[in-house]
Protein backbone atom coordinates (compact mmCIF):
# COMPACT_ATOMS: atom_id res chain seq x y z
CA UNK A 1 0.00 0.00 0.00
CA UNK A 2 1.48 3.68 -0.66
CA UNK A 3 0.41 7.28 0.48
CA UNK A 4 1.66 9.88 -1.51
CA UNK A 5 2.47 13.19 -0.07
CA UNK A 6 4.48 16.37 -1.82
CA UNK A 7 7.36 15.95 0.63
CA UNK A 8 8.65 12.58 3.08
CA UNK A 9 11.04 13.61 5.09
CA UNK A 10 13.20 10.47 6.82
CA UNK A 11 14.56 11.62 10.61
CA UNK A 12 13.02 14.38 12.48
CA UNK A 13 15.91 16.16 14.13
CA UNK A 14 17.10 19.56 13.22
CA UNK A 15 17.44 19.24 9.81
CA UNK A 16 14.43 16.65 9.09
CA UNK A 17 12.03 18.59 11.21
CA UNK A 18 12.71 21.91 10.05
CA UNK A 19 12.47 21.30 6.19
CA UNK A 20 9.47 19.47 7.28
CA UNK A 21 7.54 22.74 9.26
CA UNK A 22 8.50 25.16 6.60
CA UNK A 23 7.47 22.57 3.62
CA UNK A 24 3.91 22.28 5.71
CA UNK A 25 3.63 26.49 6.02
CA UNK A 26 4.42 26.90 2.49
CA UNK A 27 1.45 24.05 1.54
CA UNK A 28 3.09 21.48 0.82
CA UNK A 29 1.48 17.87 1.93
CA UNK A 30 4.66 16.32 4.18
CA UNK A 31 4.87 13.18 6.18
CA UNK A 32 7.86 12.92 8.38
CA UNK A 33 8.97 9.54 9.49
CA UNK A 34 11.07 9.08 12.93
CA UNK A 35 12.12 6.13 14.80
CA UNK A 36 12.37 7.47 18.11
CA UNK A 37 11.67 11.39 19.16
CA UNK A 38 11.51 14.46 17.31
CA UNK A 39 14.12 16.92 17.88
CA UNK A 40 16.91 14.26 17.57
CA UNK A 41 20.00 13.81 18.76
CA UNK A 42 20.29 18.06 19.16
CA UNK A 43 17.60 17.90 21.65
CA UNK A 44 17.57 14.50 22.98
CA UNK A 45 21.30 13.59 23.51
CA UNK A 46 23.34 16.13 22.08
CA UNK A 47 22.67 20.66 22.12
CA UNK A 48 20.40 20.70 24.89
CA UNK A 49 21.04 18.65 27.48
CA UNK A 50 25.30 19.21 27.44
CA UNK A 51 24.30 22.92 27.51
CA UNK A 52 22.19 22.17 30.50
CA UNK A 53 24.97 20.26 31.96
CA UNK A 54 27.65 23.08 31.22
CA UNK A 55 25.37 26.12 32.72
CA UNK A 56 25.16 23.17 35.97
CA UNK A 57 28.94 23.32 35.87
CA UNK A 58 29.02 27.26 35.64
CA UNK A 59 26.53 27.45 38.80
CA UNK A 60 29.38 25.27 40.36
CA UNK A 61 32.03 27.40 39.44
CA UNK A 62 30.48 30.35 40.29
CA UNK A 63 29.52 29.14 43.68
CA UNK A 64 33.48 27.77 44.00
CA UNK A 65 34.88 31.71 43.04
CA UNK A 66 31.80 33.34 45.03
CA UNK A 67 34.27 34.96 47.19
CA UNK A 68 36.05 36.78 44.64
CA UNK A 69 32.79 38.57 44.03
CA UNK A 70 32.35 38.93 48.04
CA UNK A 71 29.66 36.43 48.14
CA UNK A 72 31.11 33.69 50.34
CA UNK A 73 29.61 30.09 49.76
CA UNK A 74 30.98 26.60 49.22
CA UNK A 75 30.09 23.54 47.94
CA UNK A 76 27.74 21.11 49.15
CA UNK A 77 27.90 18.10 46.78
CA UNK A 78 27.54 17.85 43.51
CA UNK A 79 24.43 15.76 42.90
CA UNK A 80 24.75 14.41 39.58
CA UNK A 81 21.01 12.83 39.56
CA UNK A 82 19.92 16.40 40.31
CA UNK A 83 22.10 18.07 37.01
CA UNK A 84 20.45 15.15 34.93
CA UNK A 85 16.91 15.66 36.15
CA UNK A 86 17.10 19.52 35.07
CA UNK A 87 18.21 19.01 32.19
CA UNK A 88 15.90 16.48 31.13
CA UNK A 89 13.35 18.98 32.11
CA UNK A 90 14.62 21.52 30.37
CA UNK A 91 14.76 18.66 27.73
CA UNK A 92 11.09 17.62 27.96
CA UNK A 93 9.52 20.84 28.07
CA UNK A 94 10.84 21.96 24.79
CA UNK A 95 9.84 18.32 23.47
CA UNK A 96 6.12 19.23 24.25
CA UNK A 97 6.70 22.31 22.55
CA UNK A 98 7.92 21.14 19.64
CA UNK A 99 5.84 17.79 19.15
CA UNK A 100 2.71 20.75 19.43
CA UNK A 101 4.06 23.02 17.04
CA UNK A 102 4.46 19.55 14.30
CA UNK A 103 0.81 18.34 15.23
CA UNK A 104 -0.56 21.50 14.96
CA UNK A 105 0.71 22.17 11.25
CA UNK A 106 -0.71 19.43 9.49
CA UNK A 107 2.30 17.25 8.97
CA UNK A 108 1.74 13.44 9.20
CA UNK A 109 4.10 11.94 11.71
CA UNK A 110 4.44 8.26 11.10
CA UNK A 111 6.76 6.45 14.12
CA UNK A 112 8.86 3.70 12.89
CA UNK A 113 12.31 2.93 10.88
CA UNK A 114 11.96 3.84 7.50
CA UNK A 115 13.87 2.89 4.35
CA UNK A 116 14.62 4.74 0.98
CA UNK A 117 12.83 2.30 -1.59
CA UNK A 118 11.54 2.38 -5.10
CA UNK A 119 8.46 1.23 -6.64
CA UNK A 120 7.22 1.34 -10.08
CA UNK A 121 9.50 4.02 -10.42
CA UNK A 122 8.39 6.39 -8.07
CA UNK A 123 10.73 6.91 -4.75
CA UNK A 124 9.51 6.67 -1.45
CA UNK A 125 10.07 5.22 2.15
CA UNK A 126 8.91 2.16 3.52
CA UNK A 127 8.04 1.77 7.13
CA UNK A 128 7.12 -1.87 8.24
CA UNK A 129 4.70 -2.89 4.95
CA UNK A 130 3.45 0.89 4.58
CA UNK A 131 5.54 3.07 1.05
CA UNK A 132 5.09 6.91 1.60
CA UNK A 133 5.52 8.24 -1.71
CA UNK A 134 6.37 11.44 -3.16
CA UNK A 135 8.04 13.48 -5.69
CA UNK A 136 10.29 14.65 -3.15
CA UNK A 137 11.98 13.21 -0.44
CA UNK A 138 14.45 14.23 1.91
CA UNK A 139 17.36 12.33 3.70
CA UNK A 140 18.02 13.82 7.50
CA UNK A 141 18.91 10.74 9.49
CA UNK A 142 22.10 12.82 10.87
CA UNK A 143 24.96 11.12 12.71
CA UNK A 144 26.17 8.58 15.43
CA UNK A 145 29.46 8.64 17.10
CA UNK A 146 32.54 7.46 15.89
CA UNK A 147 34.98 4.71 17.45
CA UNK A 148 38.66 3.79 16.57
CA UNK A 149 39.40 0.37 15.82
CA UNK A 150 40.06 -2.12 18.20
CA UNK A 151 38.25 0.56 21.12
CA UNK A 152 34.89 -0.99 22.39
CA UNK A 153 32.76 1.83 23.76
CA UNK A 154 31.36 -0.03 25.85
CA UNK A 155 29.04 2.46 27.59
CA UNK A 156 29.93 1.83 30.99
CA UNK A 157 33.79 2.76 31.20
CA UNK A 158 34.34 3.73 28.19
CA UNK A 159 31.61 5.96 27.14
CA UNK A 160 30.35 8.31 24.12
CA UNK A 161 28.72 11.65 24.59
CA UNK A 162 24.88 10.30 24.84
CA UNK A 163 26.16 8.09 27.54
CA UNK A 164 28.21 10.29 29.33
CA UNK A 165 24.84 12.57 29.94
CA UNK A 166 23.32 10.03 31.95
CA UNK A 167 26.25 8.97 34.36
CA UNK A 168 24.65 8.02 37.54
CA UNK A 169 27.86 9.14 39.49
CA UNK A 170 30.62 11.41 38.94
CA UNK A 171 34.33 9.06 38.21
CA UNK A 172 36.99 10.60 40.25
CA UNK A 173 39.22 10.97 36.65
CA UNK A 174 38.39 10.76 33.43
CA UNK A 175 40.28 10.47 30.05
CA UNK A 176 38.64 12.48 27.04
CA UNK A 177 40.26 11.09 24.22
CA UNK A 178 39.84 13.71 21.30
CA UNK A 179 39.97 17.20 21.89
CA UNK A 180 37.37 18.74 19.54
CA UNK A 181 33.93 20.30 20.68
CA UNK A 182 32.54 17.56 22.30
CA UNK A 183 35.70 16.82 23.85
CA UNK A 184 36.64 20.47 25.28
CA UNK A 185 33.00 20.89 26.56
CA UNK A 186 32.56 17.60 28.84
CA UNK A 187 36.26 18.15 30.04
CA UNK A 188 34.85 21.58 30.74
CA UNK A 189 31.92 20.45 32.45
CA UNK A 190 33.73 17.91 34.83
CA UNK A 191 36.26 19.86 35.64
CA UNK A 192 33.83 22.39 37.03
CA UNK A 193 32.21 19.03 39.03
CA UNK A 194 35.86 18.59 40.79
CA UNK A 195 36.73 15.67 38.37
CA UNK A 196 40.54 15.06 37.07
CA UNK A 197 39.98 15.16 33.25
CA UNK A 198 42.87 14.44 30.78
CA UNK A 199 42.52 15.15 27.25
CA UNK A 200 44.55 13.32 24.73
CA UNK A 201 44.12 14.82 21.32
CA UNK A 202 45.57 13.33 18.22
CA UNK A 203 46.40 16.89 16.36
CA UNK A 204 49.11 19.47 17.93
CA UNK A 205 46.55 21.32 19.34
CA UNK A 206 42.82 21.53 20.97
CA UNK A 207 39.79 22.69 18.55
CA UNK A 208 42.24 22.53 15.78
CA UNK A 209 38.98 23.80 13.44
CA UNK A 210 39.52 27.42 15.17
CA UNK A 211 42.16 29.96 14.33
CA UNK A 212 45.28 28.99 16.03
CA UNK A 213 45.22 31.93 18.86
CA UNK A 214 42.06 30.61 20.02
CA UNK A 215 43.49 27.25 20.89
CA UNK A 216 46.79 28.89 22.83
CA UNK A 217 44.03 30.89 24.78
CA UNK A 218 41.87 27.67 25.21
CA UNK A 219 44.34 25.69 26.34
CA UNK A 220 46.09 28.29 28.25
CA UNK A 221 43.08 28.58 30.78
CA UNK A 222 42.41 24.99 30.64
CA UNK A 223 46.29 24.47 32.31
CA UNK A 224 45.04 27.42 34.95
CA UNK A 225 41.86 24.92 35.23
CA UNK A 226 43.64 22.02 36.07
CA UNK A 227 42.63 19.93 32.87
CA UNK A 228 45.56 18.32 31.78
CA UNK A 229 46.30 17.62 28.35
CA UNK A 230 48.59 15.67 25.99
CA UNK A 231 48.57 16.66 22.34
CA UNK A 232 50.21 15.45 19.16
CA UNK A 233 49.56 12.16 20.70
CA UNK A 234 48.21 8.85 19.48
CA UNK A 235 46.55 6.16 21.45
CA UNK A 236 48.23 3.11 20.87
CA UNK A 237 45.96 0.82 22.74
CA UNK A 238 43.52 1.30 25.50
CA UNK A 239 41.62 -1.55 27.66
CA UNK A 240 39.41 -1.28 30.48
CA UNK A 241 40.70 -2.76 34.10
CA UNK A 242 38.80 -3.48 37.46
CA UNK A 243 38.95 0.06 38.02
CA UNK A 244 38.58 2.05 35.18
CA UNK A 245 40.46 2.15 32.03
CA UNK A 246 44.43 2.32 30.78
CA UNK A 247 45.84 3.64 28.12
CA UNK A 248 48.88 3.41 26.30
CA UNK A 249 50.27 6.36 23.91
CA UNK A 250 52.51 5.67 20.93
CA UNK A 251 55.36 7.18 22.64
CA UNK A 252 54.90 4.61 25.38
CA UNK A 253 53.23 7.08 28.49
CA UNK A 254 50.41 5.56 30.27
CA UNK A 255 47.15 6.86 31.52
CA UNK A 256 44.77 5.58 34.03
CA UNK A 257 41.39 6.76 34.71
CA UNK A 258 38.01 5.37 35.67
CA UNK A 259 36.03 6.69 32.66
CA UNK A 260 36.77 7.57 29.31
CA UNK A 261 34.78 9.62 26.88
CA UNK A 262 35.86 8.76 23.11
CA UNK A 263 35.16 12.35 21.44
CA UNK A 264 36.93 11.67 18.09
CA UNK A 265 33.86 12.84 15.68
CA UNK A 266 30.70 11.60 14.47
CA UNK A 267 29.93 9.88 11.24
CA UNK A 268 27.21 9.95 8.82
CA UNK A 269 24.02 7.23 9.47
CA UNK A 270 23.98 6.10 5.96
CA UNK A 271 24.13 2.49 5.82
CA UNK A 272 21.08 -0.06 6.37
CA UNK A 273 18.93 2.99 4.96
CA UNK A 274 18.69 1.89 1.53
CA UNK A 275 20.55 4.98 0.49
CA UNK A 276 23.19 3.09 -2.23
CA UNK A 277 21.13 0.43 -3.27
CA UNK A 278 18.59 3.04 -4.63
CA UNK A 279 21.46 4.44 -6.16
CA UNK A 280 22.53 7.56 -3.78
CA UNK A 281 26.48 8.51 -4.21
CA UNK A 282 27.89 8.09 -1.47
CA UNK A 283 31.70 9.64 -0.30
CA UNK A 284 32.95 7.99 3.02
CA UNK A 285 29.82 7.62 4.15
CA UNK A 286 28.39 11.04 3.55
CA UNK A 287 25.72 11.84 1.00
CA UNK A 288 27.00 13.46 -2.23
CA UNK A 289 25.33 16.89 -2.84
CA UNK A 290 24.83 19.55 -5.76
CA UNK A 291 24.86 23.03 -4.19
CA UNK A 292 21.42 22.55 -3.94
CA UNK A 293 21.43 19.55 -1.51
CA UNK A 294 20.33 17.36 -4.35
CA UNK A 295 21.38 14.00 -4.44
CA UNK A 296 22.74 11.82 -7.26
CA UNK A 297 19.05 10.47 -7.60
CA UNK A 298 16.53 12.95 -8.79
CA UNK A 299 14.25 14.35 -6.39
CA UNK A 300 15.88 12.80 -3.43
CA UNK A 301 17.86 15.53 -1.03
CA UNK A 302 19.96 15.34 1.98
CA UNK A 303 20.42 17.66 5.27
CA UNK A 304 22.43 18.45 7.99
CA UNK A 305 25.22 15.85 9.17
CA UNK A 306 24.64 13.97 6.46
CA UNK A 307 26.50 16.20 4.33
CA UNK A 308 29.92 16.58 4.49
CA UNK A 309 30.91 19.86 6.13
CA UNK A 310 30.26 21.47 9.94
CA UNK A 311 28.33 19.30 11.64
CA UNK A 312 25.94 21.66 13.98
CA UNK A 313 22.43 21.41 14.38
CA UNK A 314 21.43 25.17 13.04
CA UNK A 315 23.54 24.06 9.90
CA UNK A 316 21.11 21.23 10.21
CA UNK A 317 17.71 23.67 10.67
CA UNK A 318 18.79 26.25 7.78
CA UNK A 319 19.56 23.12 5.26
CA UNK A 320 16.19 21.94 5.71
CA UNK A 321 14.48 25.47 6.04
CA UNK A 322 16.58 25.31 2.24
CA UNK A 323 15.43 22.53 0.71
CA UNK A 324 11.57 22.80 1.54
CA UNK A 325 11.83 26.45 0.04
CA UNK A 326 13.84 25.12 -3.15
CA UNK A 327 11.17 22.64 -3.19
CA UNK A 328 8.24 25.23 -3.01
CA UNK A 329 9.54 26.85 -5.27
CA UNK A 330 10.19 24.76 -8.56
CA UNK A 331 6.29 23.89 -7.31
CA UNK A 332 5.15 27.44 -7.77
CA UNK A 333 4.04 27.84 -4.32
CA UNK A 334 6.89 30.47 -3.80
CA UNK A 335 8.05 33.17 -6.15
CA UNK A 336 11.74 33.51 -5.44
CA UNK A 337 14.50 30.70 -4.87
CA UNK A 338 16.14 30.60 -1.26
CA UNK A 339 19.78 31.78 -0.88
CA UNK A 340 21.67 28.49 -1.32
CA UNK A 341 23.66 27.58 2.17
CA UNK A 342 27.63 27.90 2.76
CA UNK A 343 29.50 26.58 5.62
CA UNK A 344 31.33 29.80 5.45
CA UNK A 345 28.35 32.02 6.68
CA UNK A 346 27.39 29.16 9.94
CA UNK A 347 28.71 30.50 13.13
CA UNK A 348 30.49 27.80 15.47
CA UNK A 349 30.12 27.88 18.97
CA UNK A 350 32.16 25.74 21.89
CA UNK A 351 30.39 26.00 25.09
CA UNK A 352 33.17 25.37 27.31
CA UNK A 353 34.53 27.89 30.30
CA UNK A 354 36.14 29.85 28.95
CA UNK A 355 33.47 30.15 25.39
CA UNK A 356 34.72 30.18 21.78
CA UNK A 357 32.48 31.64 18.95
CA UNK A 358 33.72 32.16 15.40
CA UNK A 359 32.50 32.83 11.96
CA UNK A 360 33.87 33.11 8.73
CA UNK A 361 38.46 32.99 8.13
CA UNK A 362 40.78 31.68 10.09
CA UNK A 363 43.54 34.61 9.70
CA UNK A 364 45.59 31.43 8.02
CA UNK A 365 42.75 30.66 5.58
CA UNK A 366 42.03 34.18 5.11
CA UNK A 367 45.82 34.80 4.12
CA UNK A 368 45.41 31.52 1.42
CA UNK A 369 42.47 33.00 -0.08
CA UNK A 370 43.64 37.28 -0.42
CA UNK A 371 47.36 36.60 -0.10
CA UNK A 372 47.59 38.85 2.76
CA UNK A 373 45.24 40.18 5.29
CA UNK A 374 44.79 42.75 8.36
CA UNK A 375 43.62 41.19 12.02
CA UNK A 376 43.22 43.51 14.87
CA UNK A 377 42.87 41.76 18.37
CA UNK A 378 40.97 43.30 21.06
CA UNK A 379 41.91 42.23 24.45
CA UNK A 380 38.81 41.74 26.67
CA UNK A 381 41.17 43.32 29.66
CA UNK A 382 39.74 46.76 28.53
CA UNK A 383 36.24 46.12 28.03
CA UNK A 384 34.72 47.06 31.42
CA UNK A 385 31.52 44.07 31.29
CA UNK A 386 34.34 41.49 31.07
CA UNK A 387 35.87 43.38 34.15
CA UNK A 388 32.92 42.62 35.54
CA UNK A 389 32.37 38.91 34.93
CA UNK A 390 36.88 38.30 35.86
CA UNK A 391 36.69 36.67 32.27
CA UNK A 392 39.52 36.62 29.91
CA UNK A 393 40.03 36.73 26.74
CA UNK A 394 39.76 38.63 23.07
CA UNK A 395 38.00 39.28 20.18
CA UNK A 396 40.35 39.04 16.73
CA UNK A 397 38.92 40.01 13.39
CA UNK A 398 40.34 38.84 10.02
CA UNK A 399 39.87 41.46 7.45
CA UNK A 400 40.74 40.97 3.48
CA UNK A 401 42.76 44.27 2.70
CA UNK A 402 41.10 47.64 2.43
CA UNK A 403 37.94 45.08 2.50
CA UNK A 404 35.41 43.52 4.61
CA UNK A 405 35.66 41.69 7.71
CA UNK A 406 35.62 38.28 6.95
CA UNK A 407 36.50 36.03 10.09
CA UNK A 408 35.74 36.98 13.71
CA UNK A 409 36.99 35.19 16.90
CA UNK A 410 36.59 35.25 19.85
CA UNK A 411 37.04 33.77 23.17
CA UNK A 412 35.81 34.64 26.81
CA UNK A 413 33.05 34.11 28.83
CA UNK A 414 29.50 34.28 27.24
CA UNK A 415 30.80 35.63 23.82
CA UNK A 416 28.45 33.15 22.64
CA UNK A 417 25.96 35.88 22.59
CA UNK A 418 28.42 37.56 20.52
CA UNK A 419 28.03 35.52 17.51
CA UNK A 420 24.82 37.01 16.25
CA UNK A 421 26.01 40.35 15.74
CA UNK A 422 29.37 38.96 14.47
CA UNK A 423 27.69 36.66 11.74
CA UNK A 424 25.74 39.97 10.60
CA UNK A 425 29.06 41.58 10.20
CA UNK A 426 30.84 38.85 8.07
CA UNK A 427 27.60 37.82 6.50
CA UNK A 428 26.72 41.35 4.86
CA UNK A 429 30.44 41.93 4.03
CA UNK A 430 30.05 44.75 6.43
CA UNK A 431 33.89 47.11 6.07
CA UNK A 432 35.38 48.12 9.74
CA UNK A 433 34.11 51.80 9.19
CA UNK A 434 30.49 50.66 9.05
CA UNK A 435 30.50 48.59 12.30
CA UNK A 436 32.55 52.11 13.80
CA UNK A 437 29.55 53.76 12.79
CA UNK A 438 27.02 51.84 15.19
CA UNK A 439 26.80 52.02 19.39
CA UNK A 440 27.02 49.50 21.63
CA UNK A 441 25.55 49.59 25.21
CA UNK A 442 28.08 50.41 27.84
CA UNK A 443 28.56 48.46 29.85
CA UNK A 444 28.25 44.92 27.48
CA UNK A 445 30.33 42.20 26.36
CA UNK A 446 29.68 43.52 22.38
CA UNK A 447 31.05 46.85 23.32
CA UNK A 448 34.39 44.78 22.63
CA UNK A 449 33.51 44.19 18.72
CA UNK A 450 32.69 47.67 18.68
CA UNK A 451 35.96 48.80 20.02
CA UNK A 452 37.67 46.10 17.66
CA UNK A 453 35.91 47.29 14.42
CA UNK A 454 36.50 51.18 15.71
CA UNK A 455 40.72 50.31 15.96
CA UNK A 456 40.34 48.39 12.60
CA UNK A 457 38.75 51.55 11.10
CA UNK A 458 41.72 53.53 12.66
CA UNK A 459 39.90 55.67 15.37
CA UNK A 460 40.42 53.91 18.65
CA UNK A 461 38.48 54.70 21.85
CA UNK A 462 40.24 52.42 24.30
CA UNK A 463 43.12 50.32 22.28
CA UNK A 464 46.07 51.39 20.58
CA UNK A 465 45.33 50.40 16.91
P1 LIG B 1 35.45 16.94 16.35
O1 LIG B 1 35.70 16.59 14.95
O2 LIG B 1 35.11 18.33 16.73
O3 LIG B 1 36.73 16.56 17.23
C1 LIG B 1 37.27 15.27 17.27
C2 LIG B 1 38.70 15.41 17.72
O4 LIG B 1 39.20 14.11 17.97
C3 LIG B 1 39.59 16.06 16.69
O5 LIG B 1 40.31 17.12 17.28
C4 LIG B 1 40.50 14.92 16.25
O6 LIG B 1 41.79 15.35 15.90
C5 LIG B 1 40.53 14.06 17.50
N1 LIG B 1 40.90 12.66 17.25
C6 LIG B 1 40.49 11.88 16.25
N2 LIG B 1 41.07 10.66 16.36
C7 LIG B 1 41.82 10.69 17.48
C8 LIG B 1 42.66 9.74 18.12
N3 LIG B 1 42.82 8.51 17.64
N4 LIG B 1 43.29 10.10 19.25
C9 LIG B 1 43.13 11.37 19.75
N5 LIG B 1 42.38 12.29 19.17
C10 LIG B 1 41.71 11.96 18.05
O7 LIG B 1 34.35 15.89 16.85
P2 LIG B 1 33.56 15.78 18.21
O8 LIG B 1 34.15 16.66 19.25
O9 LIG B 1 33.45 14.32 18.48
O10 LIG B 1 32.16 16.35 17.83
C11 LIG B 1 31.41 15.75 16.77
C12 LIG B 1 30.63 16.79 16.01
O11 LIG B 1 29.60 17.31 16.81
C13 LIG B 1 31.51 17.95 15.59
O12 LIG B 1 31.33 18.21 14.24
C14 LIG B 1 31.06 19.08 16.42
O13 LIG B 1 31.15 20.31 15.74
C15 LIG B 1 29.61 18.71 16.77
N6 LIG B 1 29.30 19.30 18.05
C16 LIG B 1 29.06 20.63 18.12
C17 LIG B 1 28.83 21.23 19.34
C18 LIG B 1 28.63 22.71 19.38
O14 LIG B 1 28.37 23.31 18.36
N7 LIG B 1 28.76 23.35 20.53
C19 LIG B 1 28.82 20.47 20.58
C20 LIG B 1 29.13 19.09 20.39
C21 LIG B 1 29.35 18.55 19.17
Amino acid sequence: MAASFDLVVLGAGSGGYACALRAAQLGLAVALVEKDKVGGTCLHRGCIPTKAMLHAAEVADSVRMGNQFGVHAAIDKIDLAGVVSYADGVVARIYKGLSGLVSSSGITVVHGAGRLTQHDGHNGITVDNQTYQATNLVLATGSYPRSLPGLDIDGVKVVASQQALRLERLPASAIVLGGGVIGVEFASAWRSFGVDVTIVEALPRLVSGEDPSISAALERTFRKRGIAMVTGAAMASCRTTESGVRMELADGRVLEAELMLVAVGRGPLTTGLGYQEMGVDLEDGFVKVNERLETSVPGVYAVGDLVRGLQLAHRGFAHGIFVAEDIAHRSGLLEQPPPMIADLGVPRVTYSDPEIASIGLSEDEARTRFGEVQTFTYDLAGNGKSQILKTRGFVKLVRKPNGPVVGIHMIGARVSELVGEAQLITNWDAFPTDIAGLIHAHPSQSEALGEAHLALAGKPLHSHA
